[in-house]
């Protein structure tokens, strides 16, 4: 048996169906994750240590087990406890929302804490308060960390969304599977969905250079 194209070029419209589904999921994800994240960083570098223990109890936990696992979870096992049906978009951008918001907590956190010290202690020479000193001396500088690496989470969360394909939702790695089921190939649709992660990929990878060296060019 050879790879044979020919016969799952019918179904490639099917599998290209899926980047708009595989962008929106990863596009909602990074927004509640982002929302989060922020959150969670602020509760990391206050003063209350009810609310960074917090924070880094929650940061521990999502990111110490399987982003799989959490995805199973909110979509087949919470909905057991409580009797209700869940659609497999919102499970989906949940569970990769709550993780990601993890992962954002430490890029946000780490980008503001890798801003010198010197500039807090200087605006607290000048008598600057807190609220004006975050947003106007320190956050600034720390954007240029947290952007290019906030990028990044965006590249692993368009990646990674192919696991929302276990629950059923129709993403790109789903449609592939399907039209293998369908035809007994395997290779020919799988390596399609390959090519469209990878120029996706590639595509955000080039933007996120772009936005890089606009920020540079403003310093
Ligand atoms: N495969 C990893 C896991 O299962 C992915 C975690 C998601 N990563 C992220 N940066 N949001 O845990």
């Amino acid at each position: 048996m050879e790879i044979d194209f020919s016969q799952i070029v019918p179904s490639i419209p099917f599998i290209l169906q899926g980047i708009g589904i595989t962008l929106a999921f990863a596009l909602v994800s990074a927004i509640i994750g982002l929302v989060l994240g922020s959150i969670l960083a602020i509760f990391k570098i206050s003063k209350v240590s009810a609310l960074k223990w917090f924070a880094n109890i929650y940061t521990s936990i999502f990111r110490g087990t399987p982003l799989i696992l959490q995805l199973v979870i909110i979509y087949f096992a919470v909905p057991q406890l409580f009797q209700y049906d869940i659609p497999k978009f919102l499970a989906g951008v949940i569970a990769f929302g709550l993780n990601s918001g993890a992962y954002i907590s430490e890029i946000i956190r780490a980008g503001i804490q890798a801003v010198d010290k010197g500039q807090q202690e200087a605006a607290e020479a000048l008598a600057i308060p807190y609220r004006p000193m975050m947003k106007d001396i320190i956050l600034p500088q720390a954007i240029k960390n947290i952007l290019p690496a906030l990028m990044n989470e965006f590249i692993t969360l368009t990646k990674e969304s192919a696991i929302v394909s276990v629950i059923g939702l129709m993403d790109i790695m789903r449609r592939a599977q399907i039209v293998g089921a369908n035809t007994f190939r395997y290779f020919e649709p799988l390596l399609i969905a390959g090519f469209v992660y990878w120029v996706l990929v590639t595509c955000l990878t080039v933007l996120g250079g772009f936005l890089e060296r606009r920020l540079r060019r403003s310093e």
